[in-house]
């Protein structure tokens, strides 16, 4: 499943991807890696493994809807037939997750619903939870809400500030996202409403 993956940050989860590919466990090919930040550590990792990385600074659009017109394109072009957001930064407007409706995943370090946003980690850390987690969802047009495919929980302790629990959380994403993307490359995932399904293994 040939796959383009949009960061925004460091890019632990592209790389916990990357590797899982070039280990022959996902049947997938990342095509091309695109940031809205022309910083973004991801691109460092693409580059380093041979593949096409790419800066879009929205900055440079006039205005969102350009700026997905231009995504979208970038993301056509590299021949991508679905879409991982991995700690992308950027709502996606309605063209393009119609493009590639059911075809674009994300990953929350939250138990979605709970903790939507980009605070995830820090509100759970202040709301007291003992259990928290990350969540691997379909994108739709609004933010954080689509069918969910996979989740962890991560164990919270009572003197976890935001960035402890971030970074426990972190190291669960790179378990579940390989995984998520691995039953979607191999054709196991269908969506049935709300619900995810997911086909038995070929054996
Ligand atoms: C992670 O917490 C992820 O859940 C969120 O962005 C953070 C950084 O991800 N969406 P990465 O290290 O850039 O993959």
């Amino acid at each position: 499943l040939p796959v383009a993956v949009l960061v925004s940050g460091s890019g632990s989860n592209l790389q916990a991807i990357l590797d899982r590919i070039e280990a022959g466990r996902i049947d997938a090919r990342i095509t091309a890696v695109l940031s809205n930040r022309a910083d973004a550590q991801g691109l460092v990792r693409a580059a380093a493994h041979g593949i096409p990385a790419l800066a879009l600074p929205h900055g440079d659009y006039p205005d969102r809807t350009a700026y997905d017109a231009a995504l979208l394109a970038a993301v056509r072009q590299s021949g991508a037939e679905a879409v991982v957001l991995a700690g992308f930064m950027r709502i996606l407007g309605p063209d393009f997750v119609a493009a590639y409706r059911d075809r674009i995943l994300n990953i929350h370090p939250a138990l979605l619903p709970s903790f939507p946003g980009v605070r995830g980690p820090a509100d759970a850390a202040a709301y007291g939870v003992a259990i928290a987690g990350a969540t691997v969802h379909f994108v739709d047009e609004k933010m954080d809400n689509g069918p969910i495919v996979i989740q962890a929980a991560v164990p919270a302790r009572p003197d976890d500030d935001a960035a402890a629990l971030a970074a426990r959380i972190l190291a669960f994403e790179h378990r579940i996202y390989p995984q998520a993307l691995a039953w979607l490359a191999s054709g196991r995932l269908t969506l049935d409403g709300r619900k995810t399904r997911l086909a038995p293994a070929a054996i």
